[in-house]
């Protein structure tokens, strides 16, 4: 009875069916992570796979109290695209198809690749638009000629149509796989669609090829999410476009690794006032990225990344005796041999009570595109239903999946992993016309 009740009140907000294909681009459609992921696609497809770290395949949602033991999984919950109806595109510098890629990346087994031929090998990347003014340690010859950045734009956006029309998808979202950029700050020519179109024009040097695709998506309506921590898409004029076409955007640097572990860490020291000396973090690993890396002015956009994430979850202002002095390191070291399995080591100095020291240790071999794929996924999924349910402009209830979260004017970004997760469960809950929950959890024992 108080469940029929509970469902006539539900008020679920407007979300377009998910009818028809959905196409995939992917700037950087050659690379370790975007191979992963479209190879992982192909091969959940078929039945040889598993969609591991997926929560728009493997998580559930609790509905409702603990008692009414409701807990579906996320995407028999809410609508979302099938993995059947994904139709991949993309470009890259080097020409190579997404079976010699995958085979080059090195992540996935070659006989697993070879399964896969087929249909791996039918995807083409188109030429990118690239310079090495902005990836110092990469050579492409797979790229667009163009006067100017608007020309560069104009075939992107030529290249989106045509793939809009050739494929028959009936929707499109684009997330960047590309190698990081250099570090480039916010002026003048981000500060709006006016000024940014007019750099387009003059090949304004602090527009970025990441930019120009971010440009194009939003220009066709294609919502955009950024795995880099290239600027991109996080500035006003993007912004502004994003909103104004009523087109969501999400970013930046996909949060694997060893970001990832700080953000299940920290959390729970902080959680327990533990204090802290220092943390040095270390990371050798030998892929194009780690190539990239090496280079220090795209060190510099992954270090302004990774180094952000600490001040933000002890919030040393809050509480200066435990968090205001300590010393926090973050290396990247390019070590061929070690290939895309990434050796991450972490040395965290903390102090407990009456401020004995104490250490931490974390020796995390792990393999970062093994752990991106099912974010490219995940950010696929949810970043078209944000568009069926009207959401537009920056989707902090994505935060969850970004070593950098972008977050509205005035706020600061989230890093906390279980925050995150509560906020994007709600948020689904909230879609759906679900009570949200609180985890207060006191009616349970009579007191309201
Ligand atoms: N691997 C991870 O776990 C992880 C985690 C967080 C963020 N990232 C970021 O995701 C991105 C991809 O990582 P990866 O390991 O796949 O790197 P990768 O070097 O294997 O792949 C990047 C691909 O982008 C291509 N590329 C570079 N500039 C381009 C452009 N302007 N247009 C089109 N293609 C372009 C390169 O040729 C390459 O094939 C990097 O920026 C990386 O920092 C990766």
């Amino acid at each position: 009875m108080a469940d029929t009740k509970k469902k006539s009140t539900k008020k679920q907000k407007n979300i377009l069916k998910p009818s028809g294909k959905l196409g995939v681009m992917i700037p950087g459609m050659g690379g370790a992570v975007s191979t992963t992921f479209i190879a992982g696609v192909e091969a959940i497809r078929r039945g040889i796979g598993k969609p591991i770290g997926s929560l728009t395949q493997m998580a559930r949602i609790r509905i409702g109290k603990r008692t009414e033991k409701n807990s579906p999984l996320i995407k028999d919950f809410i609508e979302l695209a099938g993995l059947d109806d994904l139709v991949f595109a993309g470009w890259d510098i080097y020409p190579d198809n997404c079976y010699e890629a995958s085979l080059k990346a090195g992540v996935l087994d070659k006989d697993q690749v070879e399964a896969l031929r087929e249909p791996l090998e039918r995807l083409k990347p188109m030429p990118a638009v690239f310079s090495r003014d902005y990836v110092k340690n990469l050579d492409g010859r797979h790229l667009k000629k163009g006067k100017t950045k608007m020309d560069l734009a104009k075939q992107v956006i030529e290249d989106i149509e045509n793939f809009k029309k050739e494929s028959g998808v009936s929707r499109l979202v684009m997330v960047w796989c590309g190698s990081t950029e250099i570090y480039i700050k916010q002026s003048p020519v981000h500060a709006s669609i006016t000024a940014f179109e007019k750099g387009l024009r003059e090949n304004h040097p602090d527009i970025a090829p990441s930019m120009i695709y971010v440009y194009a998506a939003l220009k066709c309506g294609v919502p955009y999410a950024n795995g880099a921590p290239n600027l991109s898409v996080d500035f006003p004029a993007m912004m502004d476009l994003a909103k104004k076409n009523g087109l969501p955007i999400a970013g930046k640097d996909f949060k694997t690794g060893q970001t990832l572990m700080k953000t299940i860490l920290a959390p729970g020291l902080k959680s327990r006032m533990i204090g802290l000396h220092g943390w040095f973090s270390t990371n050798r690993l030998g892929n194009r990225d780690g190539e990239v890396l090496d280079d220090p002015y795209s060190f510099k956009t992954k270090e302004e990344s990774k180094l952000s994430v600490l001040e933000y979850m002890f919030q040393p202002e809050l509480y200066p005796e435990l968090y205001s002095d300590y010393y926090h390191k973050v290396r990247i070291n390019y070590y061929p041999p070690r290939g895309d399995a990434k050796e991450a080591w972490d040395n965290i100095d903390i102090f407990g009570w009456l401020g004995y020291p104490m250490q931490i240790k974390v020796n995390f071999l792990c393999r970062d595109s093994i752990l991106a794929a099912p974010i490219v996924l995940d950010l696929v999924l949810f970043l078209d239903l944000a568009s069926r349910a009207g959401f537009d402009g920056i989707q902090e209830w994505l935060s969850f999946y970004f070593k950098s979260p972008m977050h509205g004017e005035g706020l600061y970004p989230e890093h906390d992993l279980f925050i995150q997760l509560m906020k994007l469960k709600n948020t689904l809950r909230y879609l759906k016309g679900e009570e949200l929950i609180t985890h207060l959890g006191l009616d349970y024992y009579n007191l309201m």
